[in-house]
């Protein structure tokens, strides 16, 4: 993995990258309008390209306020939007990710890859609590959080919605964690 510039990261697969107005296509048709990918996503699902262009807003702001954001995932080889991951900071030192890769991506490690990327980077920029919050029936996402050494911390009854499974009932929720000295 290179750090050498925040905005743009490559490890031997992917290249990370902050997401410009350019991708807005790819993301809404590679994974963000995916009724199965977004599943147990904490995000609605985008119905048009206007939600994505909202996200892509929200990614500046982030951008603008925090040391990093949002990343777009893409590969290496071939520019290929694949998913996106980030950081989502609430303090200076305290930050959430995620990831979410489009359907023909899954299976290949990729997640755990750009986990990797996210995990170097939160120290890089002086994160001492990294967390995830991860619905209990998503085995995918837990194995990928397990493999890359986060601690389940806690069991969150009725803790938050999942917009996209269609029940407003607030769902418990997984919390792990990764923290640096
Ligand atoms: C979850 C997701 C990011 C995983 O991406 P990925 O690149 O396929 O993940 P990886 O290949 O790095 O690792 C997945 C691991 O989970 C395992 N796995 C996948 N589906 C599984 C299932 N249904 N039951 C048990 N294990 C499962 C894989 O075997 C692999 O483990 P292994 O390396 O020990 O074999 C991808 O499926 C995705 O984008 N899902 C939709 C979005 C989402 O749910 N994001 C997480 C929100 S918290």
């Amino acid at each position: 993995m290179s750090l050498r510039a925040i905005e743009r990261i490559e490890t031997s697969r992917l290249l990370l990258r902050q997401p410009t107005a350019a991708d807005a296509e790819a993301i809404f048709k590679r994974y963000a309008s995916d009724a199965i990918v977004t599943e147990y996503l904490g995000w609605p699902r985008h119905r048009s390209i206007a939600d994505t262009f909202a996200f892509l807003a929200f990614s500046d702001a982030e951008w603008a306020t925090w040391p990093v954001g949002p990343y777009l995932i893409a590969s290496r080889a071939d520019g290929r939007v694949l998913g996106s991951t980030g950081l989502a900071f609430e303090a200076p030192t305290v930050a959430a990710t995620g990831y979410v890769l489009a359907r023909d991506a899954w299976g290949l490690g990729y997640a755990t890859e750009a986990l990797a990327v996210m995990v170097g980077v939160a120290r890089e920029v002086g994160v001492h609590r990294l967390y995830a919050l991860c619905h209990p029936a998503n085995p995918g996402s837990i194995r990928v959080l397990e493999k890359s050494a986060f601690t389940l911390e806690a069991r969150l009854p009725r803790h938050a919605p999942f917009p996209n499974l269609g029940t407003t009932e607030p769902q418990d929720c997984l919390r792990y964690a990764r923290t640096f000295p």
